[in-house]
C-alpha cells in the first residue's frame, strides 16, 4: 500500500470535493446528531480563512484514492506558538496509520513555522455516558496529547421550548437591566458598534474558563471583525445578533450571536454570549440571549434543534442555557500537545 500526503491546492476543486465527502462521511459516523456538513462551509474553510490564520490543508491518498485530510491553522495575529490541527480519516480507511502519518506531517508544517504547541478537539463522553468507542480521544491520547479543556455541547429542543417561561425570563431580565437598552441586527454589524464589539471579541477569552489550555487573549480590532464578517459570508452563514447597549455611555457592552450554516433552515448553532466585566450582574446576558432566541426564530420559522458549546466548568453560562432549557448532548474535549 502507498501512503501519500500532499498540500491542496484551493483551486483543485476534485481535491475539495473528495476532501468533502470524507468530512461527511466521518461526521456521518462520529457526531450523528449534527445535520450533514454545509459544502459551501466547508469549501470557504479552505478558500477563505478568518483574518489571521494561515491555513494549510493536505490530503492522504492510499494508492492514488484520498483517504484523509489533515488541516493546520497557524496563528499571525496572536497565540503564534499555537496551531490548530483538524485532522480526519475516512471511515472506511481506519486503523491503518493514516491518522498519524498525516499528524507526523501536520507536526513537521508546525515545527517548520515555529509553533510549540498543537490544539485539536475530539468527541467526548459524557458524564454517565454508556462507553462507546471515541476514536479522536484514543488517537489524541496515542500521540502524547493532553486533555486541556472539557466542553459540553447542550441542545435546545425548539419544539419543547416554554415559551410562556421564556417570556417571564425576558421580562425579569429587563426589569434588572435599567440603564441598558438592547439593539438587534442581521448579518453585519451597524458600522457605529463594530470598535465595541471588537473590545468584547478580544476580551472574549481572556474571561471564559480554558482549563489547562495554553492560549492567549486575542488581538480583535475593528479590521479584524470587518474580516472575519467577510469570511462569514463567503461560508453563507446567517447570522441573528442582540446586544446590550449601555445608556449612559453609549457604548455596546453584552453581545449574543446565533447562526445558521447556508445547508439548513433546522439546525442553529448559539455561539457568543459576552458582557463586559463592568457591566455583569444586571442580567444582560441572559436578556440578549434570551431576545435573540426570539429574534432569529422570527425569521427562522422551521429551527427545531440549537446547539451550544460551553467550558464545563463555565457555571454562570451554563445556568443561564439550562434556564432556557438547554440539555447536554455530547461532550468534546481540546486536546493540547506539546511538540
Ligand atoms: C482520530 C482519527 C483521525 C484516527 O485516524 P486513523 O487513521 O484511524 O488513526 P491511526 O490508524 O493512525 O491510529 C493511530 C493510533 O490511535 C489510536 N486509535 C485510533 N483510533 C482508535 C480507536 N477507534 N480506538 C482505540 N484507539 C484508537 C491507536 O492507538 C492507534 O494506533 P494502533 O492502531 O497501532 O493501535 C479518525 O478516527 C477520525 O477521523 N476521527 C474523527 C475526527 C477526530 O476525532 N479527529 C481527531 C482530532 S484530535
Amino acid at each position: 500500500m502507498d501512503l501519500d500526503i500532499a498540500t491542496i491546492d484551493p483551486a483543485d476543486q476534485s481535491t475539495l470535493d473528495a476532501a468533502y465527502r470524507i468530512a461527511a462521511a466521518a461526521g456521518a459516523v462520529d457526531e450523528p446528531d449534527l445535520p450533514p456538513l454545509c459544502r459551501r462551509r466547508f469549501e470557504a474553510l479552505v478558500r477563505h480563512p478568518m483574518p489571521g490564520i494561515d491555513t494549510r490543508w493536505s490530503v492522504a491518498r492510499l494508492d492514488g484514492v484520498p483517504v484523509g485530510w489533515v488541516r493546520v491553522d497557524l496563528h499571525l495575529l496572536d497565540n503564534i506558538e499555537n496551531a490548530g490541527v483538524d485532522l480526519v480519516v475516512d471511515p472506511a480507511y481506519r486503523r491503518r496509520g493514516v491518522g498519524r502519518a498525516l499528524f507526523a506531517y501536520a507536526r513537521r508544517q508546525l515545527r517548520e513555522a515555529g509553533c510549540t504547541r498543537a490544539v485539536g478537539s475530539a468527541v467526548a463522553a459524557l458524564p454517565g455516558e454508556q462507553e462507546r468507542e471515541l476514536p479522536g480521544a484514543a488517537f489524541a491520547a496515542a500521540l502524547g496529547a493532553k486533555a486541556a479543556l472539557v466542553d459540553v455541547r447542550r441542545r435546545l429542543d425548539v419544539a419543547a421550548l416554554d415559551r410562556p417561561r421564556l417570556a417571564a425570563l425576558l421580562a425579569d431580565a429587563r426589569a434588572a437591566a435599567a440603564g441598558y437598552r438592547t439593539v438587534r441586527w442581521q448579518g453585519h454589524p451597524p458600522e457605529e458598534y463594530v470598535a465595541d464589539l471588537a473590545h468584547l471579541e478580544g476580551r472574549l477569552l481572556a474571561d471564559a474558563p480554558l482549563g489547562d489550555l495554553a492560549w492567549e487573549p486575542e488581538k480583535v480590532d475593528a479590521e479584524r471583525i470587518r474580516g472575519m464578517e467577510r469570511a462569514l459570508d463567503a461560508r453563507g452563514i446567517r447570522r441573528y445578533s442582540v446586544a446590550a447597549v449601555h445608556e449612559g455611555s453609549g457604548r455596546l457592552i453584552g453581545w449574543s450571536l446565533l447562526s445558521l450554516a447556508a445547508n439548513t433552515t433546522r439546525y442553529a448553532l448559539q455561539q457568543i454570549t459576552i458582557v463586559d466585566p463592568a457591566h455583569r450582574g444586571h442580567r444582560l446576558g441572559l436578556l440578549c440571549k434570551a431576545e435573540n432566541l426570539e429574534h432569529t426564530l422570527a425569521y427562522e420559522p422551521e429551527l427545531d434543534v440549537i446547539d451550544t458549546y460551553n467550558a464545563a466548568a463555565n457555571t454562570h453560562m451554563i445556568a443561564v442555557n439550562e434556564q432556557l432549557g438547554f440539555r447536554p448532548a455530547a461532550g468534546s474535549t481540546d486536546w493540547q500537545l506539546t511538540i
